[in-house]
């Protein structure tokens, strides 16, 4: 595995992979590599011949009151799980080299972004779009992964790929969780263990969701009320949003069209830890 830290090295590689007809397929992360992330590498390992892992903790998608220094980097694991996962080229460039003084550019997500964890997070996902759109433009890859994990992301990354003609596919990974359901995310460490456990009531509410919609129960916000009342029935646990969306619009669903799909988004603190969690299901 070749790590490499400039831009333009990247580039050229790339460029001359491309020359060669090699497949490439890029999985982009902020790092502290866990078993999610590593689902990602093994999907694109099956879908190129070429697999780039690109680690960068992106300041321009975090909140003025969110701790960009904290934000954990384990450099050295990462490169040992990314090399024994597959990775062939590591790219982990420096702040400076992908926001050089003089920078100025950025893209504007439109309503999608508004909503959901963009009402959280102002300004978050046109950082995210900026910094997605530039790591394509120095990968150059055929086939990108991002986890279904973070659905809105990948909705607005979608999108992004559509509405600025980028030339490169967008494979979506299912969500990879521990045994009892809890979504693997780098903010579980913050969970005690009490909370570690409760927090399984997240799984069993899109479950819940899931089994409603299935037994033909078309009212989204009745739903939608039965699992907010199952997890606010753990005393650990408090809803931020619960919400269904139309799968392919990602807009705001109430009521559900029989044999479309639809996705329940979770937003729950869990103590003090905020989780996201979500399920695709069909009406
Ligand atoms: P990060 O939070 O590191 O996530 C990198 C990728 O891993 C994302 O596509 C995310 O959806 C996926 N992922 C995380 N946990 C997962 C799980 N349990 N199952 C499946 N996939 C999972 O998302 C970002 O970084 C950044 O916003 C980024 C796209 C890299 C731009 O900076």
């Amino acid at each position: 595995m070749q790590i490499i830290n400039e831009p333009e090295q990247m580039q050229a590689i790339a460029e001359k992979l491309r020359l060669n007809r090699q497949l490439l397929a890029v999985v982009m992360t902020m790092g502290a590599l866990h078993e999610g992330h590593l689902s990602l590498v093994k999907l694109a390992r099956e879908r190129a011949g070429t697999v780039i892992l690109t680690i960068f903790v992106n300041p321009t998608q975090f909140g003025a009151n969110e701790d960009l220094h904290r934000y954990p980097r384990p450099f050295e694991q990462d490169v040992a799980l990314a090399k024994s996962a597959g990775v062939d080229y590591l790219f982990a460039p420096e702040a400076g080299s992908i926001y050089p003084e003089h920078y100025q550019t950025t893209l504007q997500c439109g309503a999608i972004a508004e909503q959901f964890e963009g009402q959280q997070r102002p300004g978050h996902f046109n950082g995210v779009a900026t910094i997605v759109t530039k790591l394509f433009n120095i990968t150059k890859p055929h086939t990108a992964i991002f986890g279904e994990k973070d659905a809105q992301q990948l909705a607005i990354i979608r999108r992004l790929v559509a509405d600025l003609n980028l030339d490169v596919s967008v494979v979506a990974a299912p969500i990879v969780r521990e045994t009892n359901g809890l979504a693997v995310s780098s903010r579980n460490i913050y969970l005690s263990s009490h909370e570690r456990i409760a927090a399984d009531v997240l799984y069993r509410g899109l479950c819940h969701a899931e089994q409603r919609l299935a037994e033909g129960e078309l009212n989204l916000q009745k739903i939608v009320a039965e699992v907010a009342e199952m997890i606010n029935s753990v005393p650990e646990c408090r809803t931020d949003y619960v919400n269904f969306v139309d799968e392919e619009s990602f807009a705001l669903a109430e009521r559900a069209d029989a044999g479309k799909e639809y996705r329940l988004l979770l937003a729950v603190f869990c103590g003090s830890v905020r989780l996201l969690d979500n399920r695709k299901m069909s009406a």
